[in-house]
């Protein structure tokens, strides 16, 4: 089945003013709750592994089994948080669609050269390149805006990124974090207005969008957020899910036991279809 670039999709969303929900994956039953919860609500849809995923699955095994369902709305196959070159390729020979490289812990000039690089690799082969600049870290429990390794995105340099690279979207660093956020987010708003008119019309897009406020979101998508990663909120209802089944003695039969937590994660693939605007968008 026909995969798209991300950028097709996000390019629409930033003009339509909604976001298209990104979503972590780890096989096949994950996949195909996104395309099931996709189809049903008309949504696109960008489903991506990084690293870890990697871990378990090749590029050529996971592109396969993206392959194999049958989205029937627009859908994207994305590296996150590719952090080598070398993923980077071995995602485009495998049939990914979009890539990231993560360089955002680098210096500013080592992370443009590496993502000119891949634009230059990835571009006449239609695939979408998605950089990251200023750094989103790890929620944790003594500070709002994640980890010590957290630096908020400058707008100026991100203008100039993009103008260096050619990327095609890019992640902003406003006080999001990834994983669950011990005390609600505080978005710096001001900055990403400032970063959506050095870069008008351009897609950004928001990492760590698990427990991220409603009314955050929409002020975040309003002001040209138009991709949001969704990680933690999937692994937690699959966990929640498995935990409450195992209580009991016998533990359930272990493939219905999978599959009924596969299932938990549903209604998160709807949620945040809903909330980022892209039901019916497909
Ligand atoms: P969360 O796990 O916080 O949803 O973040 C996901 C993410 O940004 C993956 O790149």
């Amino acid at each position: 089945m026909h995969l798209n670039p991300m950028v097709e999709l996000l390019r629409k969303a930033r003009a339509g003013g909604y976001a298209v929900p990104s979503f972590c994956v780890w096989g096949s039953a994950s996949i195909a709750v996104v395309r099931r919860t996709a189809n049903r609500l008309k949504a696109p849809v960008i489903i991506m592994t990084s690293s870890f995923e990697l871990k378990f699955f090749s590029p050529a095994e996971i592109a396969r089994m993206a392959k194999a369902e049958e989205f029937e709305s627009p859908a994207a196959l994305l590296l996150d948080h590719g952090d080598s070159p070398e993923l980077v390729h071995a995602c485009i020979d495998a049939g990914y669609t979009s890539v990231m490289l993560d360089y955002s812990l680098r210096p500013f000039n080592e992370n443009a050269g590496a993502l000119r690089e891949v634009a230059r690799s990835a571009h006449p082969l239609g695939i979408t390149v998605e950089g990251e600049l200023g750094h989103v870290g790890k929620a944790n429990s003594s500070a709002a805006e994640g980890d010590a390794s957290s630096t908020l995105t400058d707008p100026d340099a991100a203008a100039r990124i993009v103008a260096e690279t050619g990327i095609d979207a890019l992640a902003v660093s406003i006080g999001n974090a990834h994983g669950q956020y011990f005390r609600l987010p505080r978005f710096d708003f001001e900055r990403l207005e400032m970063i959506s008119k050095a870069l008008p019309g351009f897609p950004l897009v928001l990492h760590g969008g698990s427990g991220t406020p409603e009314l955050d979101l929409k002020k975040a998508i309003s002001l040209g957020i138009s991709k949001v990663n969704v990680a933690t909120e999937l692994v937690q209802a699959f966990k929640k899910s498995l935990l409450s089944q195992w209580n009991t003695e016998p533990v359930p039969w272990m493939p219905v036991s999978i599959a009924e937590a596969t299932e938990a994660m549903v209604p998160v693939v709807e949620k945040w279809i809903r909330l980022t605007g892209a039901a019916g968008k497909g």
